[in-house]
């Protein structure tokens, strides 16, 4: 089977496409035709060698992401069956309650091997069926970037109709947020750096746009836009460099969702944390039983994934490569083989 390894890990020249024996399922196990793999920003940094939260194993297959159909199950599976469209779990072993460290290795794409192959063998209990009405390519965003959203702003945040949330630039996990507030009845107030992709987000009906460029000060236009009194949740995806504009911009007592690293250049003071009676939660994707919960919302909802392009198969490099260019909209997805 094709087969893409990172070998080495340092350069996005590492990434090598190859051909090796189709994995077969052992007990318990199922082998899945992968369809469609999508990317995150944490594949960029296990690629370059700087993602730092997890041990990464020798030649991993790389990408969390993917989905695809069921053609072989091992002795002993009864959860699902050859032929069920699923998606991987980003942490295989995080089926369902609090988070455990020990669960840390079984994080596909670098800790252990991901879905950027022709065939990937997996625990039964390490998928998810994907809703009836996204094809294959829309299924593969959800594992990550959506799951994010979905725990910081539900599992997490108990967000309600007329809330407000605030969401930083228009990659994966931030128009999943947009698209998940909206969905729950929510205001949402989105940055971004593009006055292009300002302007896809208007194509879309979302009228609460600050471009953090053009004003470097974007927290206080989002004071404004919420007449002084600051937004109900935000999902932070800057790190330490955007923390303390996020914390401003949030109403005393509201929620932040510490999740990325995009900005990554600040101090912060933990006393402004105190002052807004901010709640801070970190947040690590989520577990098979929020992924359920997940896509039995989207199923009700119809929602759609945005993609902002595919890539073939034999193509990944280029998909990585324009990931890595930040022009993206959304998400970025590359075919199976
Ligand atoms: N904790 C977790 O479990 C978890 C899970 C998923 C993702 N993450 C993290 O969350 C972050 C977003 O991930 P992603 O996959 O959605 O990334 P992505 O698709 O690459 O999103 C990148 C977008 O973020 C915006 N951006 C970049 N630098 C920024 C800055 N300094 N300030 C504000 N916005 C900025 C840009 O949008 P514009 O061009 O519109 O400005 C850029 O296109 C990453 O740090 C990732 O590692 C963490």
């Amino acid at each position: 089977m094709k087969v893409y390894r990172l070998d080495p890990i340092g350069t996005l020249d590492g990434l090598k496409l190859g051909d090796e024996a189709e994995p077969r399922p052992g007990l318990r196990e199922i082998a899945i035709r992968i369809r469609a793999t999508s990317l995150n920003y944490r594949d960029l940094k296990v690629a370059t060698g700087t993602y730092e939260r997890s041990e990464i194993k020798p030649r991993p297959i790389p990408l969390s992401d993917g989905a695809g159909d069921i053609v072989e199950v091992g002795p002993g599976v009864t959860r699902v069956k050859v032929g069920d469209r699923v998606a991987g779990i980003f942490t295989q072993r995080w089926l369902g309650g609090r988070i455990d460290p020990a669960y840390a290795a079984s994080a596909l794409g670098g800790p252990s091997d991901g879905m950027l192959a022709e065939r990937v063998v997996l625990s039964e209990e390490g998928v998810v069926p994907i809703p009836a009405h996204l094809s294959f390519e829309e299924a593969a965003t959800l594992p990550c970037a959506a799951l994010t959203a979905w725990h910081a702003l539900f599992a997490r945040g108990r967000l309600t109709a007329g809330e407000t949330v605030l969401s930083l630039g228009t990659g994966g996990v931030s128009l999943f947020a947009l698209q998940f507030a909206r969905m729950a009845g929510a205001r949402v107030i989105v940055t971004s750096g593009s006055e292009e992709k300002i302007a896809r987000l208007k194509a879309m009906g979302v009228t609460d746009v600050v471009n953090y460029r053009a004003t470097p000060d974007w927290e206080r236009a989002v004071l404004e836009l919420t007449g002084g009194q600051g937004v109900d949740h935000a999902v932070e995806l800057g790190g330490a460099g955007t923390f303390a504009k996020s914390l401003a911009a949030l109403r005393t007592g509201g929620s932040l969702y510490l999740i990325g690293s995009l900005a990554e250049t600040a101090q912060v003071n933990p006393q402004r944390i105190l002052a807004k009676r901010a709640n801070v939660h970190g947040i690590q994707v989520g577990s098979r039983e929020m992924f359920w919960a997940m896509n039995r919302a989207i199923a009700q909802a119809k929602l759609k994934p945005v993609i902002d392009r595919q890539f073939e198969f034999g193509d990944a490099r280029a998909a990585y490569d324009y990931f890595a260019s930040r022009a993206h909209f959304g998400k970025i997805v590359v075919r199976g083989a």
